[in-house]
């Protein structure tokens, strides 16, 4: 099976599983959240030859497989294992946080960013995607949504996951009150809401482009999935 198919595989396994599927089904399929937080929508939006940025790449899988089809790419991570784990993938991924990218202005056609927005300063990592990407460049971003706190608070059986729920509706709720998260590692979790980001897209010159639909928890969404182009001329 080439690459390619293999990655057409795994949206399609992704899209299976029903956006509308009851919250109660969703806690009760494990492979759920995986599946959904693995979709390669992204792929669509970064042809084959594109320059993507994978911010917070992880052991740099969704950049591996944008390469598997043709693109071109680097990873920047603050994880030293992940970095270990995507250079012996032969993966160009240097050191350096969402806050601070290491590439010119305008020099990618496109950005990834897979579920590290919690973990940086929103604004200043906002700032440093739209910096780095191109007039009509797009980021394609995967967020955590308030559905995935409360089923992680309500539902899961691991204590801990409970507890990492709870420490995302504090912080999220700190955030939206007084501009501020819990201190040092209890810091380390927030949810993101439609509105807040669509605060920080207007503020950096991004405009959302296609919102495609995840499952909800008690009607709320578990994971927020946005394409994204930076303003400017378009191609
Ligand atoms: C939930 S993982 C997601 C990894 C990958 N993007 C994926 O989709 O599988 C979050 C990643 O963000 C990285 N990270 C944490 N703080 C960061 C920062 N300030 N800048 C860039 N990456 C950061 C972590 O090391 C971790 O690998």
């Amino acid at each position: 099976m080439s690459k390619r198919q293999s990655a057409a595989d795994l949206g399609a396994r992704a899209s299976r599983l029903k956006p509308e599927m009851s919250w109660a089904a969703y806690a009760l399929d494990g492979r759920v959240n995986d599946d959904y937080f693995r979709t390669n929508s992204y792929l669509e939006s970064f042809p084959p030859g594109s320059f993507v940025i994978d911010v917070g790449c992880g052991s740099g899988w969704r950049l591996e497989e944008h390469i598997a089809c043709g693109g071109r790419g680097a990873g920047t991570e603050v994880d030293e294992q992940s970095l270990v784990e995507a250079r012996a993938k032969g993966l160009n991924v240097v050191r350096a946080p969402a806050e601070s990218l290491p590439f010119e202005t305008g020099s990618a056609d496109g950005v990834i960013f897979s579920g590290v927005l919690p973990f940086t300063v929103e604004d200043q990592a906002f700032a440093e995607i739209a910096r780095v990407l191109r007039p009509g460049g797009r980021l394609e971003a995967y967020y955590l949504g308030v559905g995935f706190a409360l089923r992680d608070l309500f539902v899961n059986r691991d204590v801990r996951k409970r507890y990492y729920g709870l420490r995302s509706l504090v912080n999220s709720v700190m955030m939206g009150v007084a501009n501020r998260k819990l201190p040092g590692k209890y810091g380390d979790t927030m949810y993101v809401t439609h509105r807040r980001l669509a605060e920080l897209y207007a503020r950096h010159g991004l405009i959302l482009r296609a919102h495609t639909p995840s499952p909800t928890f008690m009607g709320q969404p578990v994971f927020i999935y946005h394409s994204v182009e930076r303003s400017g001329v378009s191609k």
